[in-house]
């Protein structure tokens, strides 16, 4: 029997009342004529024709970046439910990428025809019943690898919470070169997050289902056959991939698990998870059951799950797992005995843990609480040590003791999240329902004195704001530009576009004495849930794939791809193969004759070198379109099965005669039929 508690009840309550209140409070339009010192007469007209204070204008010139010259930074942000990945210029706040991932995506011509993609959305597909493709993914935290716990540019994880899927990006040629389907998970939300070194990519489980989540349980059974997992996938730099059979997971209650942070420099070796459902509710509500926000919103404190990782790769090595599905599986009672797996009670179902730059602390916000909890890294080793348990939990984990490894709390406000650092020894969290973004001060090595621990600024965002990011804020070395607030369905920041409102990224420059507001930038692809923002210095990109022929899958030169001069088309049977190369502006071969039922392939590449020459390759009526980016080589394998003439054409316009870019695809009935005769 679960307890009413009206005092949680009330929370809730207050939560959604703060969250429609914050939606309902737009600024007017700012009525701005005053004259700006030092401005010239010219720049000041602009300035009062358009109503701009001082502070914009300020806000302004920080931002506006010429034409010609770039941003200082990336950043890459999850793009929610479209299942892709945006790449936007700091301080431009300018949109320069969508990348593929999990959705096809047909102006870069992913899962769209090309072998080289269908391959890889096929890899990360899971059945779903017969003809149906999952075709949909909820991408939400994005990780640069790492070398040291700083960010090396090389590479960008996402995950697909709605599937349990990590995909892995090259940042060379920006595109997605592996999709896993984690084995036995179903859902996942504490991902992706990547050890100092890149060992492991991270992936913790969100709703507990049976383990494997299509062995059917009833929820009567929640408690004896619901679990949640954290997963380690063992990614490999060389080959910049993750193999799943170096990878393991650990077995943990279902307790809801939720975000997850690597620990760095001194807490190098532990992952930090953290919980939201210890009471474990699961609702019911047609049943007079508590729902399950307030079922899962009784207890005061849930658990952070404190992971010691390199311990569970030596158990792993030892042999103690289970393989279920494939997969090398850490039981719960295995994780207990080897001394892998402790809790710490944490306030209120927190959302966000983050580690701070030199490891030594770790920040937990609670939804449902005012504070920020600081935990110390060396209280929770010497506890652990010392066996300074204040009991277990009923499944047998240790539990630690609470007052013996909290470090401080800093009362921030109401519904503080996530949280962010800068190079001067300060943080930055993000409040969800009083729609601000709080600034304050760590403790030693950072502060010392009166200033350590305590509230400095907030300023107020627009609105609801969820994850933030701080250039390279999540780093051991943060680099104390800018944070950006990710805000939820800008109401009135935006002309409006009907109902379903674009999100709404702010860009603050907290380079000065006080936080100031420069830009608001319009999301309209998806709900992004984390981004990550790294210096542009760091990053190499390939401006144009390395050679003639070269496969973006293999990320090597393709040995069978078309090259100029041996263009050619075989038969055999009833398979035709093509090797075609596409130039400015014609395509070889212009004519390609099939018989219906023939298997076609086609190898095409764009045997250009320059950097503004990319190709489409697109066949009207067969659903094929590909980008071919200069030196890029692709395959596409189709059944002839319609009859008919088809024009093929380049989608991109590559130059004056690019319309002239096409040819015709003769595909001849194998039987005439009667009324043709
Ligand atoms: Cu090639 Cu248009």
């Amino acid at each position: 029997m679960i307890k009413h508690n009206y005092f949680n009840l009330f929370i809730i309550l207050f939560v959604l009342l703060g969250f429609s209140l914050s939606c309902q409070k737009p600024e007017k339009g700012k009525e701005q004529t005053e004259k700006i010192e030092g401005l010239s007469g010219d720049i000041q007209q602009i300035a009062q024709d358009r109503g701009l204070s001082p502070k914009d204008v300020e806000a302004a010139l920080k931002t506006y970046v010429p034409t010609g010259k770039y941003d200082d930074y990336l950043m890459f942000a999850s793009g929610g439910h479209s299942g892709q990945v945006l790449v936007i210029g700091v301080p431009s706040m300018r949109l320069l990428k969508v990348i593929g991932v999990f959705t096809p995506e047909p102006w870069q011509g992913f899962g769209y025809g090309s072998e080289e993609s269908a391959t890889l959305l096929k890899e990360g597909e899971m059945p779903i019943g017969e003809n149906k493709k999952l075709s949909w993914a909820d991408t939400h935290h994005p990780a640069l690898s790492e070398t040291e716990g700083d960010y090396d540019g090389k590479y960008l994880f996402i995950n697909d919470k709605a599937n349990a899927r990590v995909a892995v990006i090259d940042l060379r040629d920006f595109e997605t070169k592996q999709i896993v389907k984690t084995a036995n998970l179903i859902s996942d939300h504490g991902a992706t997050f990547v050890t100092p070194n890149t060992e492991y990519v991270i992936e913790g489980s969100q709703y507990a289902t049976p383990i494997p989540f299509n062995k059917y349980s009833p929820i009567e059974n929640y408690k004896k056959d619901y679990r949640g997992l954290i997963v380690f996938h063992k990614f490999d730099r060389e080959s910049g991939k993750i193999k799943e059979d170096e990878s393991f997971q650990i077995v943990v209650p279902p307790y809801g698990q939720d975000l997850c942070d690597a620990g760095k420099k001194v807490s190098d070796g532990w992952v930090f998870c953290n919980s939201f459902n210890t009471e474990m509710a699961t609702g019911g509500i047609e049943n007079g059951n508590p729902p399950l926000e307030a079922g899962a919103s009784q207890n005061d404190m849930d658990f952070m799950h404190v992971i010691n990782w390199k311990k569970a790769e030596q158990v792993v090595e030892d042999g103690k797992f289970q393989v279920i599905n494939g997969a090398k599986v850490i039981p719960l009672q295995t994780a207990i005995n080897e001394h892998i797996l402790y809790f710490i009670p944490e306030p209120k179902s927190p959302h966000g843990v983050d580690v701070t730059p030199g490891g030594e602390y770790l920040a937990v916000a609670g939804k449902l609480d005012t504070h920020v909890t600081v935990y110390s890294f060396d209280k929770i080793q010497k506890a652990i040590s010392e066996g300074d348990f204040s009991g277990t939990d009923e499944f047998g984990v240790p539990i630690l003791n609470f007052d013996n490894v909290k470090e401080a709390q800093v009362e921030i406000g109401l519904g503080p999240l996530h949280t962010q650092f800068d190079n001067k020894g300060n943080a930055y969290t993000s409040v969800f329902i009083e729609s601000t973004l709080a600034k304050w001060k760590l403790g030693p090595p950072y502060n010392t004195g009166d200033d350590a621990w305590t509230l400095t600024e907030k300023i107020p965002v627009h609105y609801n704001i969820g994850h933030l990011v701080c250039a390279e804020g999540d780093t051991v070395d943060p680099d104390g530009k800018y944070c950006v607030s990710l805000d939820k369905w800008s109401i009135d920041r935006f002309t409006p576009v009907g109902p379903l409102h674009p999100q709404n990224f702010q860009l603050i420059d907290i380079t000065g004495k006080k936080m100031q507001l420069l830009y608001d930038m319009p999301i309209g692809i998806g709900e992004p849930h984390y981004v990550q923002m790294i210096k542009v210095d760091k990053l190499n990109p390939w401006l144009v794939y390395p050679e003639v022929g070269f496969d973006p899958l293999k990320m090597a030169k393709d040995p069978d791809s078309a090259q100029p001069g041996k263009e050619a088309i075989k038969r055999n049977g009833n398979k035709v193969e093509v090797w075609m190369t596409a130039i400015r502006s014609h395509f070889t071969p212009e004519h390609i004759n099939v018989n219906q039922g023939d298997e076609v392939t086609l190898h095409i590449t764009n045997i250009e070198r320059a950097r503004d020459a990319t190709h489409g390759f697109a066949i009207d009526g067969y659903n094929v379109n590909l980008s071919l980016e200069p030196g890029e080589s692709n395959l596409v394998k189709f059944k002839a099965d319609k009859p008919g003439v088809y024009p093929f054409y380049c989608t991109e316009f590559c130059s004056a005669l690019h319309l002239e870019m096409a040819g015709y695809l003769f595909v001849k009935p194998t039987q005439v039929s009667e009324r043709t005769q």
